[in-house]
């Protein structure tokens, strides 16, 4: 029984810790003071963007202390790789009404391609938003298809050619690969065998 626990646990899967617990509170807080101070005054509509920000959305609204609302988008994620014409699907979409009073904030865990964030704020224009804004936890610049830079950013997860982990599928603080490993409390990098099948 207990060998079948061990054999089961999601840290087994993950070879190196890229943000800890520690670098992921500093990051919220460092993140937090700056929202707090560009929002006073205005009318901050948190937008998380399930499923993937969840952990880090509700870090991140306990650390601002002005006032806030909160809203809920889902949307269809492609695989990796996967040629989309920038259209993002929507899942479920967000319930608040007057969006001409709401000064929204998107929340993403990661940016890669760009074209989730960029597609959504061309959506929530046309909603008729006062103003939109987007902030990630973790952004992989090199890794764009369209041009796009976010407001806000926690960590930059560099890459070069050379690098043997090049590609640095990262899981945990939300972050699943194939729906697993998000309960994880800090930032990993997947052994490649997972993904690889090997
Ligand atoms: P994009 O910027 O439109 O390509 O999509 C970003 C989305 O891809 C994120 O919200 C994640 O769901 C997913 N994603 C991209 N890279 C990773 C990763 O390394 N780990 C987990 N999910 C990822
Ligand atoms: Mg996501």
């Amino acid at each position: 029984m207990k060998e079948h626990i061990i054999l089961n646990n999601p840290e087994n899967d993950i070879y190196k810790i890229l943000v800890s617990e520690e670098q992921i509170q500093e990051t919220v807080e460092k993140i937090a003071k700056k929202i707090d101070e560009d929002y006073a005054g205005k009318n901050l509509l948190l937008l998380c963007i399930l499923k993937g920000s969840v952990v880090f959305f509700s870090d991140l609204m306990r650390k601002l202390t002005i006032p806030l609302e909160i809203d809920f988008m889902k949307v269809a994620s492609y695989g990796r790789g996967y040629k989309t014409s920038g259209n993002v699907n929507i899942i479920l979409d967000l319930q608040r009404e007057n969006l001409e009073e709401c000064d929204v904030l998107i929340i993403e865990d990661i940016i890669d391609s760009g074209k989730t964030l960029s597609a959504l704020i061309g959506y929530l224009k046309i909603k008729g938003v006062r103003s939109v804004k987007t902030c990630t936890f973790l952004d992989k610049p090199c890794r764009r298809t369209v041009d796009f830079t976010p407001d806000y950013t926690g960590i930059v997860i560099e890459s070069r050619e050379d690098d043997e982990d090049k590609d640095k599928y990262v899981v945990g603080y939300g972050l699943d690969y194939n729906e697993k490993y998000r309960e994880l409390p800090y930032v990993g990098l997947l052994k490649p065998s997972v993904y690889l099948g090997k």
